[in-house]
């Protein structure tokens, strides 16, 4: 994620692709419909959210649907087994609450989920909105204290080694100056004119 203008480093590799905390799926559906040679899974802990995208995609494909692209009720603390190795990407956009917290702080449990699923060398990409001042009580209850690229390249990139993923890459955006990033709460949140973006990529490693 360099530019706005730049392709996205993991884009058009085969394989399969996972968006954890997918929302409302749209970056999953987007995504299936741009690239039929990989195969898209949507997961969340909200069977609401899941329900509407769900049926859409196995409409007929004149009317929306997608074969490529499925939809997963789990929270990221409990993903099934039958995910173990499948995912040669991992997505993680705008995340709240525990999956927030486990990305950001670097949780032990929670990272070593989303190795369990990756395939070898697969690539993790977080993206994560920021308003230091309207987010601030909620950073402090998740206990995220720091989220600067510095943070990131020091302290979380060791946790992160910890549990099997190299970061090699971080970046931030910021207000006013958003990439085009095809979520639903990137579109909610780019008008914030307080509201940053810092984004990270990982590869899988072994330990
Ligand atoms: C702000 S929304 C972002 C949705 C989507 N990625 C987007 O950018 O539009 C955060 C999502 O993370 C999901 N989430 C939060 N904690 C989770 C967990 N522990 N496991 C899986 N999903 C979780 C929420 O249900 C919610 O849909």
């Amino acid at each position: 994620m360099n530019s706005k203008t730049s392709s996205h480093p993991i884009e058009n590799e085969r394989g399969i692709v996972v968006d954890l905390g997918t929302g409302d799926g749209r970056f999953v559906y987007q995504s299936a419909r741009q690239n039929p040679q990989k195969f898209f899974l949507g997961i969340d802990a909200s069977a609401n959210l899941l329900e509407k995208i769900s049926e859409k995609i196995h409409r007929k494909p004149a009317k929306g649907g997608v074969k490529n692209a499925l939809f997963i009720q789990a929270a990221v603390e409990a993903l099934p087994e039958e995910l173990d190795g499948v995912a040669d990407e991992v997505h993680i956009h705008f995340p709240w609450g525990s999956l927030l917290r486990g990305v950001a702080t670097g949780n032990e449990t929670i990272l070593k989920n989303i190795h369990r699923i990756c395939a070898p060398d697969a690539v993790l990409e977080v993206i994560i909105g920021v308003d230091q001042d309207r987010d601030a009580t909620e950073l402090q209850r998740l206990g995220i204290n720091d989220l600067s690229e510095e943070f990131i390249a020091t302290a979380l990139k060791i946790k992160y080694e910890e549990c099997g993923f190299e970061i090699l890459e971080i970046g931030s955006f910021a207000a006013g100056d958003w990439p085009d990033i095809c979520t639903s709460w990137a579109q909610r949140l780019r008008t914030n004119e307080n509201r940053t973006i810092v984004y990270f990529l990982a590869k899988r490693i072994s330990r």
